[in-house]
């Protein structure tokens, strides 16, 4: 009688596209739900250490406005959860619990939500649909919010594309890395923004692996959250050298996200340099191939 869902943690801007595009990582977390006597939870898993583990659990909230939505009476629940997603990193953590959330819930009655009910649920939760979009869709998706309805399209992953990300040792909200961000920015760097991030979506959709390194850059955001993360301006500036294609903050950092191309490059020099420059400020990090 209940119900278990797996979520991918995401990537999301994937340079230019901020606010906008999306990625789905293969890491997971994963919600299980049953309805019960009195509601508890069992949290496993160093990422879920420090949660809470009452009703002002985020999975816990947002199961209780699914089932308000759908005209339910209040559920109380049992919620167990494990997650191999690292917490306030920028690989979307907190989205893939709330898309869990709203997921696992909606199916313990019924499903009568639609998913892009769920997905405006999700976006209206975090206030940008990019992780939540990748995580409810998988894939690549390219998305927009109009602050009710969010709508998405996703697109195939190239087959060849390697995924590399670096995650440091230490937390950055999304808050704080949101905080740094101007209120207007300049015509010129719109432009820059939009044609690469246009570019970059039709490259990705037709496999141009070709094209990536000439899009995946930015001004809008990671020029402005380059003093968060230690290391990162050189990293952008040089990880193309070392075999990357593209390389970007991932979402609100402190995670970087390195494209690679398979059938080019083994990737372990790009592994080796991204681990040094983030250790020549003294991070420590932990490097994974994703898909
Ligand atoms: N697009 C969001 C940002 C992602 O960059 O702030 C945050 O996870």
């Amino acid at each position: 009688n209940g119900v278990r869902v797996k979520v991918p943690a995401s990537t999301a801007n994937l340079g230019p596209g901020f606010d906008t595009l999306g990625m789905a990582l293969s890491l997971y977390a994963w919600i299980e739900m049953k309805p019960a006597q009195t509601t508890s939870f069992h949290l496993y898993g160093d990422n879920l250490k420090g949660l809470p583990a009452d009703k002002s659990n985020l999975i816990y909230k947002v199961a209780q406005s699914v089932f308000a939505e759908a005209g339910e009476s209040l559920l109380e629940l049992e919620i167990s959860m494990y997650s191999d997603i690292p917490l306030t990193r920028g690989l979307g953590s907190s989205a893939s619990a709330i898309v869990g959330a709203l997921f696992a819930a909606n199916q313990l009655i019924g499903s009568p939500l639609s998913k892009a009910k769920l997905f405006d649920m999700a976006t209206a939760l975090e206030h940008h649909p990019d992780n939540v979009g990748a995580s409810l869709y998988g894939g690549i998706i390219t998305a927009v919010w109009d602050g009710i309805h969010a709508e998405s399209l996703r697109i195939e992953p190239p087959v060849d594309l390697g995924v590399l990300v670096a995650i440091p040792d230490f937390q950055l909200s999304t808050t704080k890395a949101r905080e740094v961000l101007p209120k207007q920015v300049s015509l010129s760097d719109a432009v820059y923004n939009v044609s690469r991030a246009s570019l970059l979506t039709a490259a990705l959709a037709s496999g141009r692996l070709d094209l990536i390194s000439q899009c995946m850059s930015d001004r809008l955001h990671q020029p402005y959250r380059a003093s968060l993360v230690p290391g990162m301006s050189r990293i952008l500036e040089e990880a193309t050298d070392h075999g990357a294609i593209g390389i970007a903050l991932s979402g609100a950092g402190p995670t970087l996200l390195a494209l690679a191309d398979q059938r080019i490059s083994a990737g372990t020099e790009l592994e080796q340099f991204l681990l040094s420059v983030l250790g020549e400020h003294n991070i420590t990090a932990k490097t994974l191939w994703l898909k």
